[in-house]
Formats: structure tokens, sequence, C-alpha cells
């Protein structure tokens, strides 16, 4: 019993929280690429509820934050594909795999991610 207690806290301080931005860096119906340590995050503000997703359509390379959005969905600026980011998927060809998503949390007013 104590190993699986000591081993979940071990797991839980091992998770990597990442910051990203302030809530009020972004307006609503509007999409950012935030980059941390070399990595490309899209971070979308929908109804005051924050979105990060991966910013790279897997089709092929480009970035989901050079189209546009609608409503929680992003359009791929290279060949249209949408991208739902409550769910990650592809909602039309020619992408077909989804983006991956991430799990969020606000603390003192900032967003941050689990990695
Ligand atoms: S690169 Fe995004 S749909 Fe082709």
């Amino acid at each position: 019993m104590f190993s699986n207690l000591e081993a979940l806290s071990t797991a839980l301080n091992n998770m990597a929280m990442i910051k990203l931005i302030h809530i009020n860096d972004i307006d609503n119906d509007d999409m950012m690429q935030i980059t941390v340590n070399n990595q490309n995050y899209l971070v979308a503000k929908i109804n005051d509820r924050l979105y990060v997703t991966e910013d790279m359509c897997t089709h092929e390379d480009a970035e989901l934050t050079m189209g546009c959005l609608s409503g929680t969905k992003v359009k791929c600026p290279l060949h249209g594909s949408y991208f739902d980011l409550t769910s990650g998927a592809a909602l039309n060809e020619p992408a077909e795999d989804p983006i991956k998503i991430y799990k969020t949390s606000i603390k003192n007013n900032f967003l941050y991610i689990d990695e």
C-alpha cells in the first residue's frame, strides 16, 4: 500500500507543468503561437475557455496558427483540413490523424499544460 502511494507521489512530482501565458494575454476568438523549449503550441481562447494543442498539421508541415479559427475548430492554412480543438480530431481530408491536445490548468491567472 505504502509503496503504491510512494509511486503515485513520485509520478505526480515528475509530471512537468509548462507555463504558457497570462490568461489576459489573449483575446476571445483569437489564437496565438507560444514557443517553450523549442516546442510550438497553439493557444486559443473561445468563450473565455482556453485550449492548447500542438501547432503543426498532421498532414504536412503547416503551422495551424497561420490558419483561421471557426468556433472551436482551426483550419489548416495549406490544404484546408479542420481540426477540433476540443478533441484534436481531423474533421476533413486531406488530414486524417488528430493533433495532440494538452490538459490545461490555471494557477494565479497563468495558463499551464501538463507535458
Ligand atoms: S498541410 Fe494541413 S491539410 Fe495539408
